[in-house]
């Protein structure tokens, strides 16, 4: 087991290309297999949650070539995974097995998906609830755990509205919708991220979106594009930009980062603390925003983050701890009860790592208030075996007085394997 110390920071200041995004490439490689046709993938993400993808898909003999910066991934038709009884075992990635959960109960046999330690705790009560309306058996541990034994059949369509925000639960069920004979739709009351829409857009499907209602026709091929560029991933460069916010005389230019507005939540946030972002470019690659954002260090002040907001800043809000530790009067969020069922329960690590190093802040059943500004004194942390609560704390390590060490830190390759050579690469020391 690794333990990483970061040491106090003077400012972090150059280039950054953040790794690809780890939603797309996952999105691609599940669509690509489905498709006619070749997909490859350039920039994909680096981590090992896409990994688990490619693991999967490659267990239902889905054709697959990997080399350093490309996936080729070579898709044959809706019905073409091949059953060989073998586990679909998805590690620690809650978007594969939600995902493919999703895909799994629309083909013409039984599956079995599960996971590590951590997945094999998280609630799928979400996903096998819908997918059972629309005609699949699915059983799963105490009902609601993986493993999960998918009997996929000949599915019907269904209207559903979202009862928790949740792109993998409205991604499970666009994917099955593939598979059902008339028109899916899914009913959004809070946006999630919806790159899923995107995809099966430029994968040609029939796909409507308006008002909150997604629409999608099954029963209809999928057609691959061939190309396609990973934009880099807006939540592995946030730690970057939280880095350039809060130390001084820092300056910081990060390249060909996705600028999704379901994913740019973290930016408003900042923005609305009274930090310093500036988008330098702007282009739409398959209805993706990519661009060029540029952040300095500035002084902030204290936020509320609402309702509508949470889905848009989901896997940031730990960083948000940081901010607000770091900011001139209150910070809240609440309504982020989601944060309870991550890789662990995020809410309660936040709130002991905080402690741990010296950092008040006041626990909610549904998020956390922390008031600054305030010294973080430095100290050792868990990582949860959660790649996030990794990169958080490594922040607070280089704003920190006597730097901080984190216990487990190898967990950060879920999804960013080279994060602390990127970091330690762009930070000057104090
Ligand atoms: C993801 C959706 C979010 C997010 C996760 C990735 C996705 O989860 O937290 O890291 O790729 O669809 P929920 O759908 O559970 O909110």
């Amino acid at each position: 087991m690794a333990k990483t110390k970061v040491v106090p920071a003077r400012r972090i200041r150059g280039e950054y290309v953040p790794p690809g995004d780890k939603s797309i490439s996952h999105r691609l490689a599940i669509l690509g297999s489905l498709a006619h046709g070749v997909t490859r993938i350039h920039h994909y993400c680096p981590g090992e949650d896409f990994r688990s993808t490619l693991r999967c898909l490659k267990t239902l003999c889905v054709p697959i070539r990997v080399s350093r910066d490309t996936v080729e991934i070579y898709g044959q038709g809706l019905y073409t995974y091949r059953d060989t009884g073998d586990v679909l075992d998805a590690g620690n990635s809650g978007t594969t097995i939600r995902l493919l959960a999703g895909v799994m109960a629309g083909q013409p046999f039984t599956s079995c998906l599960t996971g590590d330690d951590s997945l094999r705790n998280r609630p799928m009560r979400r996903v096998i609830y819908p997918l059972s309306l629309m005609g699949a058996q699915v059983e799963a541990r105490k009902g609601n755990y993986p493993p999960l034994i998918i009997r996929g059949g000949p599915l019907r369509p269904i209207r559903y509205v979202l009862p928790v925000a949740s792109a993998q639960v409205k991604s499970a069920i666009l994917l099955a919708g593939l598979f059902a004979r008339g028109v899916t739709e899914v009913v959004e009351p809070v946006p999630s991220r919806n790159h899923t829409e995107h995809l099966l857009q430029a994968y040609g499907a029939r796909i409507d979106v308006a008002d909150g209602v997604i629409r999608v026709e099954g029963g209809h091929p999928l057609r691959a594009f061939g190309d396609y560029v990973v934009p880099g991933d807006i939540s592995s460069a946030a730690y970057f930009i939280v880095a350039a916010v809060l130390l001084p005389d820092s300056d910081l230019v990060i390249r060909n980062v996705n600028l999704n507005e379901t994913r740019t939540g973290i930016l408003d946030v900042i923005q609305r603390m009274g930090g310093r972002i500036e988008v330098l470019e702007r282009r739409r690659v398959r209805g993706e925003w990519v661009g060029d954002i540029r952040v300095r260090h500035s002084p902030l002040r204290g936020t509320r983050i609402g309702r509508d907001m949470i889905g848009r800043v989901i896997d940031e809000l730990p960083l948000v701890a940081l901010l607000g530790s770091q900011a001139e009067g209150v910070t809240v969020v609440r309504n982020a009860r989601e944060l309870r069922v991550k890789e662990t329960d995020r809410i309660a690590a936040i709130v002991q790592n905080c402690r741990a190093l010296g950092i008040a802040i006041e626990e909610k059943p549904d998020g956390f208030i922390v008031e600054g500004p305030q010294r973080i004194r430095g100290g050792t942390v868990q990582s949860f075996g959660d790649h996030r609560m990794v990169m958080t704390f490594s922040i607070a390590g280089l704003l920190s007085q006597e730097g901080v060490e984190i216990e487990n830190s190898e967990v950060v390759g879920i999804s960013y394997p080279s994060f602390f050579e990127d970091l330690h690469r762009l930070v000057e020391p104090a």
